[in-house]
C-alpha cells in the first residue's frame, strides 16, 4: 500500500534531527507499489529515504522521497546448519539481528544496534567490530526505475568493499532496494578479534551468541550517542585508506597511531584518532559538536541546521589535513 505526503517535515525522518522539508514523500511496501509510483513517469529528482541514519539535509528536498515500510523477515531455507533468510527493505536492521540471535543463528551479532533499515545495509555495506553486512548478505533485490523491473544481484556482483557497493556508484539513482537475502549459520562462529568484544562477552558469562550481542550493544551504548536523544548519523567520516609511505611517515612521528592493513598494500587509519589527536574531540561550535566519546561522530546539540553541521565537518577536515596531511571523506550523504 502507498501512503503519500506533500510538503512534509523531515525532522522525525533523519537521525540528525534537522528541520528540512520535502516536496513529496511516498511510503511503499513492495514492487507493485513502486511500479505504480514510477509508471506515472520518472520524477525529475528522487531518492530513497530509508531510516535517515546516514544523511544530512542542508536544504529542503524539492523532489520525491521514497521510504520502504514493509518489515517482513522470513525463513527461506534451513538445512540444519546453513539458514537462509529474507528481510524486506523496511525491516529495522537491529530487529533483524535480534530475530537471528533469538533463533540461534550466527552471522549478524557483531552488527548489533547499528541504526537503520535492512534495505540500506548493502548500500554502504555497514560494518562494525570486525564484520560487515557483506559477510552475510547473499543477494540484494531491487526495482529498476528505468524499466520498472524487479531484479536481483548476488553478493559477488555487488562490489562490496569498506563502506562501498555498486549501489553507491553504477546503480546510484537507478534502483530502489526492496529486500535482502542473508546466509546465517547454526554452528557457532564467534568473531572476537576486535576491541573489547571478547572481554565484554566473558564478563557476561562467556562467548555465547546472546552475550556477544549484549557485549556489542554495551560497547556501542558507551561510545556512541543515541540518535533518539542527541541528533547524529554515527560515523560522520570514513576511516581514510592511505598509501603505505604516508602511514610510515605518520608512524615515525606518532608511533601509537592505530593502523590496519587494507587491500593493495595500503593502510587504513582511524579517522576518530586523527580528529581526537587534532584536539577536536568534544569540541563545540554553537549548536553542533564533535562527540566527546567518539570523535568520528558529529552531534546536533539541539536545533542545529544541516549547514551548521557541514561547517563543523569542513573545519574538522581542514584541521586533520593541516596536522597530518590526510584527507578524511564524509561517510554521511550530504544533500
Ligand atoms: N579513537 C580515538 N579517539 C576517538 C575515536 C577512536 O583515539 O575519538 C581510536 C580508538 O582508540 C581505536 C581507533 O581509533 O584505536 C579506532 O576506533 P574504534 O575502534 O572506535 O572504531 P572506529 O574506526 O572509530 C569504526 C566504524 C564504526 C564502528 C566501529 C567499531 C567507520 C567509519 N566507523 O569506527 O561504525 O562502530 O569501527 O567496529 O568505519 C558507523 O559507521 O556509523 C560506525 C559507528
Amino acid at each position: 500500500m502507498i501512503r503519500e505526503f506533500q510538503h512534509i517535515s523531515l525532522r522525525g525522518r533523519n537521525s540528525f534531527g534537522v528541520e528540512q522539508w520535502a516536496a513529496r514523500l511516498v511510503e511503499f511496501e513492495n514492487t507493485d507499489d513502486l511500479r505504480t509510483i514510477f509508471a506515472a513517469g520518472l520524477p525529475e529528482r528522487w531518492m530513497v529515504l530509508s531510516g535517515g541514519n546516514n544523511v544530512l539535509f542542508t536544504c529542503d528536498y524539492e523532489g520525491l522521497l521514497l521510504t520502504p515500510v514493509s518489515q517482513r523477515i522470513e525463513l527461506l531455507a534451513d538445512d540444519g546448519e546453513t539458514v537462509r533468510i529474507h528481510a524486506d527493505a523496511g525491516a529495522e536492521w537491529d530487529d533483524l539481528v535480534e530475530w537471528a540471535v533469538c533463533r540461534g543463528l550466527w552471522g549478524l551479532e557483531n552488527l548489533s544496534l547499528i541504526p537503520g533499515k535492512a534495505g540500506a545495509a548493502p548500500v554502504q555495506n555497514i560494518g562494525a567490530y570486525g564484520c560487515e553486512a557483506a559477510d552475510a548478505i547473499e543477494r540484494v533485490h531491487f526495482f529498476r526505475v528505468a524499466t520498472l523491473t524487479e531484479e536481483t544481484l548476488d553478493a559477488g556482483q555487488c562490489g562490496f568493499g569498506y563502506r562501498e557497493s555498486v549501489f553507491k556508484h553504477a546503480l546510484k539513482g537507478q534502483v530502489v532496494i526492496t529486500g535482502i537475502d542473508l546466509c546465517l549459520h547454526r554452528t557457532p562462529r564467534p568473531r572476537l578479534g576486535y576491541g573489547d568484544v571478547e572481554r565484554e562477552a566473558a564478563a557476561r558469562g562467556g562467548v555465547t551468541l546472546r552475550n556477544i550481542r549484549e557485549a556489542v550493544c554495551a560497547i556501542r551504548r558507551a561510545k556512541l550517542p543515541d540518535p533518539a536523544v542527541t541528533g547524529n548519523a554515527g560515523s560522520f567520516f570514513k576511516n581514510p585508506v592511505v598509501e603505505a609511505a604516508v602511514a610510515e611517515r605518520l608512524l615515525r612521528e606518532y608511533p601509537d597511531m592505530p593502523h590496519y592493513p587494507a587491500p593493495g598494500g595500503r593502510v587504513k587509519l582511524a579517522a576518530g584518532w586523527l580528529i581526537d589527536r587534532a584536539g577536536l574531540k568534544g569540541h563545540r561550535a554553537g549548536r553542533v559538536g564533535v562527540h566527546d566519546r567518539q570523535a568520528l561522530v558529529l552531534v546536533n546539540l539541539g536545533g542545529a541546521s544541516g549547514a551548521e553541521v557541514i561547517a563543523l565537518a569542513r573545519n574538522v577536515q581542514e584541521r586533520v589535513r593541516e596536522r597530518f596531511g590526510v584527507e578524511i571523506d564524509t561517510e554521511v550523504n550530504i544533500l
